[in-house]
């Protein structure tokens, strides 16, 4: 019997929402019960002519206008019919979320994936963590069923940048700061694998209910570096940032008081996996959170090794170039 799950998604048209809709898209033979996907994107009408929004169309999913901040009867009435929500919304838009979730809530949907696919922290270390985390404390409260995906940091942010610059072409953010003495080590996935990692979760009871540590490898950015080095020959460039600096960093950003922006934010990320450690297994053990590896052995995403070649053999994608 194939089970064929209906799923809305917010962000799709984003990083991470392309890649779940791809991993959902990709998952015949995966998954259990030959359950397969139909995927409806809610897009803000001021992105319908977006050739992310073309591409989505292009893929099979249906494209239906929506604006969170909009009427609550006709998201409630988008969303009659959806087992699974799915948010991937950018970060400064995640309060919208709340009207997300009553709507789901009120189309009675089956389980609800609020926007996390990050790192793992506890409370009080990252502002957007704790943005992420007023989202669910809102879902708890309508007892809506959820599922939170954190899947730690992404390889295409970790890697340094080469002195011949043969990297640069598909690199967003080369990860030439060391943090502390590099040796802490973190988890970390390709994100072209959330996707394919979401599918497994979205579909298994299991889940329901529960935080799930979807990651790939644990590297400390000191072998990141090795990596780098035996893959290209070339040694990448390095700037120390003690743990102190990056304390006073952190510090500064929340004395200047103006909220959540882009600096506070990686400051605070920087600070949380490469210095105190948070974005471990055994942190998002202690966290409560339940282990991809195991309820599903074996299903591993790329390797960082792997994407390193795809960046030494000009196949990578530079994130956000769409
Ligand atoms: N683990 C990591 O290393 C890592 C790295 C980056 C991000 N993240 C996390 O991943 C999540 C998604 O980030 P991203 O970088 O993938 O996102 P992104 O590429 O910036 O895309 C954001 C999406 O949100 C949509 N959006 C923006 N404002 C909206 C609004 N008011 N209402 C509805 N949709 C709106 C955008 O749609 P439009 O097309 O309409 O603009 C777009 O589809 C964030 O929580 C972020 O913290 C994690």
């Amino acid at each position: 019997m194939s089970a064929r799950i209906k799923v809305a998604i917010v962000g799709a048209t984003g990083e991470t929402g392309r890649s779940v809709v791809d991993g959902l898209l990709a998952v015949d033979g995966l998954l259990a019960a030959d359950a397969s996907f139909e995927i409806m994107a809610l897009v803000r009408p001021s992105s319908l002519e977006k050739p992310a929004t073309a591409s989505l169309k292009a893929r099979g999913v249906k494209v239906v206008p929506a604006e969170l901040q909009g009427s609550h009867d006709q998201l409630v009435h988008i969303l009659k019919g959806i087992e699974v929500v799915i948010s991937t919304i950018h970060y400064q838009a995640l309060s919208d979320e709340i009207f997300l979730a009553n709507a789901a809530k009120a189309a009675g949907i089956q389980r609800y994936v609020p926007c996390f696919w990050a790192t793992v922290a506890p409370r009080g270390i990252m502002q957007l963590r704790d943005d992420k985390e007023a989202i669910l404390d809102h879902v708890q409260r309508l007892r809506l069923p959820y599922t939170v995906i954190d899947v730690g940091w992404w390889f295409q942010l970790a890697v340094p940048r080469i002195p011949s610059g043969c990297f640069d072409y598909g690199l967003v953010a080369p990860a030439n700061s060391v943090f502390g003495d590099g040796n802490v080590p973190s988890a970390l996935t390709d994100v072209r694998d959330i996707g394919l990692y979401a599918a497994k979760i979205i579909s298994d009871p299991r889940t329901l209910n529960k935080k799930v540590f979807a990651f790939t490898e644990t590297w400390t950015q000191n072998q990141i570096f090795e990596a780098v080095e035996r893959v290209s020959g070339e040694r990448p460039e390095s700037t120390k940032a003690s743990a102190e600096e990056m304390e006073a960093n952190v510090a500064r950003c929340r004395q200047a008081g103006s909220g959540l922006n882009q600096e506070r934010a990686q400051f605070e990320y920087y600070h949380s996996w490469g210095v105190r450690g948070d974005n471990s297994p055994e942190c998002a053990k202690y966290l409560g959170y339940v282990a991809f590896e195991e309820l599903y052995p074996g299903f591993k995403g790329r390797r960082l090794t792997d994407y390193l070649e795809d960046l030494a053999n000009n196949k990578a994608a530079k994130p956000y170039s769409q």
